[in-house]
């Protein structure tokens, strides 16, 4: 993606040469003092109730011989607040991108951006996300597109546009790894197996301070993985389980571990899901996208702090060879646990990538997942579902999402909903308490394998992917998990004192 910020005036952007020239008029602008006929327009327009009205966000576009833009599109954005801005700014680049448009300016006057909003979003993320999500074109397993993909340069540009500056370049690392988790989600299931997800993160090897290894079944029964290797068994697809570390700081610094649901595609093994929408569960590996996603955005922006990345990846299928209900397995912790749904899969492969996390002495684990059906209904489509039971964890994953304006809410984790997670034949059954709160249950379930550190587990089968006619993948959470992190960085930086972590570890140590 090609963006880039200027200062410039508004009668300059009026007067600029460019394809086109996108003007943001929110509600009560008052259009600058201008020389350009452009600007006495728009002045005019607002003037008569033709533009920056309030209501509904619309685009219009005019091609005038006395504008010197070849084309000028008016976005109104209502109240100008982060949110609408990002909607309405996306819908435009998209009904821009057919064409063959080389340079793009968007004038943001209208927008305070010396202001952080009430909402605490941030501006770059708003504008650089919006171009993100308006450019963006799946194409890999299309033989002919509709529309090209978007190549034109955009200069976002205001009287204090360099006012985004430092954040600016998070946004697009941001946008870049929310492109690498969108990509990875559509890809359909027989282009996206456990194996190609390996070869992708070998390739982010490239990226500096990046060391990557890919393990196959072999090296992961050596470890005794019992779990995963059960929701893997069912397919010939062989499992893979990835582990990327971002060496960006000493290495006495304790990590923060990402972990993501890999499962590149859940039929619900024997316990099989119903067939209408079942093409969606290829999106099944969004947690394991995103991860992928936000170790992109920190290769490219190389803060000083040590992140490791674990994924389990493998399919849920029906076969001979399947893991059967009721059967007993022995998970990486030395738990044993009754299969009683095989269609339970993610906590199972999740819990063994758990256990694994605990080797790097972790400041905090984050696993991310495509988990519940129940989430979805507990949250619907907007916030992701948060579980964390240590609050200055909790409060920094909330803040993260509100700064990048990918939210999450936070979910309960009272021993209660633990209770029915009872088995006559093993330690733990993988389900349990029927339907209600079974997004909770299903926390509970992975909670028991986090004795070790801090965590904080995200439930995101109701915000990885959109259904529908627009039907694809979101690219979150990685605007939320690159903005946490680099918070968690910049804690670091500005704390000389150890922190709970360190000091139990040191604790431990004596
Ligand atoms: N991958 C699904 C969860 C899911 C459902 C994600 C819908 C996105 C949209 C998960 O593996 C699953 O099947 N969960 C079951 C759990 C149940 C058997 C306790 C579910 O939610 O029905
Ligand atoms: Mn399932
Ligand atoms: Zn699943």
């Amino acid at each position: 993606m090609n963006v880039e910020l200027k200062n410039l005036s508004f009668d300059a952007a009026c007067l600029a040469r460019t394809d086109v020239l996108v003007v943001l008029v929110a509600k009560d602008f008052k259009v600058p003092a201008t020389t350009s006929a452009l600007g006495a327009w728009l002045q005019q327009a607002v003037k008569t109730g033709g533009l920056g009205g309030s209501g509904a966000t619309q685009v219009q576009s005019f091609a005038d011989p006395r504008f010197v833009a070849k084309q000028v599109v008016a976005v109104h954005v209502d109240s100008g607040d982060a949110d609408g801005v990002r909607s309405a700014l996306a819908a435009c680049v998209k009904s821009l991108s057919s064409s063959n448009i080389k340079t793009v300016l968007v004038s943001v006057h209208a927008l305070q951006l010396h202001k952080s909003s009430a909402n605490k979003r941030d501006w770059s993320q708003a504008l650089v996300g919006a171009i993100e999500q308006g450019s963006y074109l799946y194409t890999t397993s299309k033989s002919t597109t509709v529309g090209k993909p978007f190549k034109a340069r955009v200069t976002i540009c205001a009287d204090d546009a360099l006012a985004l500056a430092p954040q600016f370049a998070v946004a697009k690392a941001v946008a870049s790894g929310v492109a690498v988790a969108k990509e990875w989600a559509n890809r359909p299931a027989n282009l996206a197996t456990p194996t190609h997800l390996g070869e992708q993160a070998k390739a982010m090897g490239k990226l500096r301070n990046m060391q990557v290894q890919v393990m196959g079944p072999r090296e992961v029964a050596k470890l005794k993985m019992g779990s995963f290797m059960a929701v893997a068994q069912g397919s010939t697809e062989p499992l893979r389980f990835i582990v990327m570390q971002y060496k960006g700081a000493p290495q006495t610094q304790a990590p923060v571990v990402l972990v993501g649901k890999g499962i590149t595609f859940d039929t619900g093994g024997i316990s099989i899901k119903p067939s209408p929408d079942m093409d969606e569960m290829k999106y099944d590996m969004g947690g394991a996208a995103s991860v992928l996603g936000a170790m992109q955005a920190i290769g490219e922006l190389q803060p000083k702090v040590n992140v490791v990345a674990l994924i389990p990846s493998c399919e849920n299928m029906p076969d001979a060879n399947a893991v059967k209900p009721g059967d007993v397995v022995t998970s990486m912790s030395g738990q044993t646990i009754e299969i009683l749904n095989t269609d339970a899969e993610g906590r199972l492969i999740l819990c063994d990538a758990l256990t694994y996390a605990t080797r790097y002495k972790p400041a905090h684990v984050i696993d991310v997942a495509t988990l519940t059906g129940a989430c979805v209904i507990a949250l619907g489509h907007v916030r992701t579902g948060m579980f964390c039971a240590d609050d200055a964890l909790a409060q920094s994953l909330s803040n993260a999402g509100e700064v990048s304006g990918d939210l999450c809410w936070r979910m309960p984790l009272d021993a209660a909903y633990g209770a029915a997670l009872k088995s006559n034949f093993a330690d733990i059954p993988n389900i349990g308490g029927g339907r209600a709160g079974g997004a909770i249950t299903a926390a509970k379930f992975l909670e028991k394998f986090t004795a070790d550190f801090k965590w904080a587990h995200l439930d995101i089968a109701g915000t990885a992917w959109v259904s529908g006619s627009q039907k694809g993948s979101t690219g979150r959470p990685v605007p939320l998990l690159v903005t946490h992190v680099l918070q968690h960085a910049a804690g670091l930086a500005g704390n000389t004192k150890p922190t709970t972590a360190s000091k139990r570890a040191a604790k431990k140590v004596s």
